[in-house]
């Protein structure tokens, strides 16, 4: 069968590190109320000349580089961001033109905090309907630039960043690698509960972050549990088959609540939010990297990636490595 076959991962991260120290003493705040809510102790703040743009690539060229993979033979950029570069063109086609690659297919998609996931499905999809032969899978952000950075209950939440994966379409056995499913949801019901106050066709403003976290807290955990499961279903695999569950990092007490709906042990659940804070659309190949860097995530590993974000969007992918 054809799956889409995980081939590389890289990342990019800009040069100037923000503690929470750092930061009250710009805002109201201090470290040990950031460290207990959230879990965050710094997180990485895009400078100048640091773009979505810049992050995307560096992160695109170390993931090709992993894979062994010449840009030459990418077909396909999925990328996913909140804060592209420009309105238009798509920062995936910026991308390209930096990377070198050969025509193709270059888009960005917009799904927040789950945009990596919206992307991957949407990358997995072409890949299978043979639209294309090898993507690039990118989530790039610089949150840092529609912060209220004097909104103390949203800017010591987020970060800058980039993380991409190389997939490439291959036939492979019913054990083999690949990803084995995405399942995908959205509800514009609860779009007041995370927006931004401003954008092209109403304000001709770029905007700010706006979030009531607790609402979306309580969201967040009761809609990724459902996702997780609907994905185990769909493969037949159980909670104790995952080597490595890679979510969203948004709040270490929320992948605490979700590993143990799972019943999964905390140990399995790869974090970042530590030093990456919530780096949006990048947050989960940012973390997946990091584990596969280190050592933890291995060929042949099933590994379940799952984020929830703004919009409402939420979903989940399982993905044998
Ligand atoms: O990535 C997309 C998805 N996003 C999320 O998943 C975020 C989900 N939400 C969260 O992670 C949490 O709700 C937050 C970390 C945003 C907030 O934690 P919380 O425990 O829900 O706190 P809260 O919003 O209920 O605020 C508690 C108190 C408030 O003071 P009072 O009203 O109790 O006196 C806030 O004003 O904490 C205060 N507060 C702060 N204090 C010090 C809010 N932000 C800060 C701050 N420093 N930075």
């Amino acid at each position: 069968m054809i799956r889409s076959v995980f081939k590389g991962a890289g990342s990019a991260l800009p040069a100037n590190c923000v503690t929470n120290q750092e930061l009250a003493e710009r805002v109201d705040t201090s470290d040990e109320w950031i460290r207990e809510r959230t879990g965050i102790t710094c997180r990485h703040i895009a400078g100048e000349g640091e773009t979505t743009a810049s992050l995307a690539t560096e992160a695109a060229r170390a993931a090709l580089a992993d894979a062994g993979i010449e840009a030459s033979d990418v077909d396909l950029i999925v990328l996913a961001t909140a804060t592209p570069d420009s309105t238009f063109p798509a920062t995936a086609t910026k991308v390209q033109h930096a990377l070198g690659c050969n025509g193709g297919v270059a888009f960005d998609v917009a799904a927040v905090c789950s945009g990596f996931l919206y992307a991957l499905a949407t990358a997995d999809a072409m890949l299978r309907s043979g639209m294309a032969k090898c993507a690039l899978v990118i989530g790039a952000e610089t949150m840092s630039r529609i912060l209220d950075w004097e909104d103390r209950a949203t800017c010591v939440l987020f970060g800058d960043g980039a993380g991409a994966f190389v997939l490439r379409a291959e036939d492979v056995a019913e054990d083999g690698p690949g990803i084995l499913a995405s399942k995908l949801h959205a509800d514009g019901a609860h779009g007041e509960l995370l927006y931004v106050d401003g954008g092209p066709s109403t304000t001709g403003t770029v905007g700010k972050l706006r979030m009531k976290g607790r609402e979306v807290f309580r969201h967040a955990v009761v809609n990724l549990a459902e996702v997780l499961e609907e994905v185990l279903a769909a493969t037949g695999h159980k909670p104790a088959d995952i080597d490595w569950v890679v979510p969203h990092q948004a709040n270490l007490r929320i992948l605490d609540a979700t590993a143990r709906k799972l019943g999964l042990p905390i140990e399995k659940v790869v974090v970042t939010v530590d030093r990456h804070a919530n780096t949006s659309a990048a947050s989960v190949p940012l973390a997946f990297d990091v584990a596969r860097r280190d050592g933890r995530i291995k060929p042949g590993d099933l590994v379940m990636l799952e984020a929830m974000g703004g919009g409402f969007t939420w979903g989940a992918s399982l993905m044998r490595v």
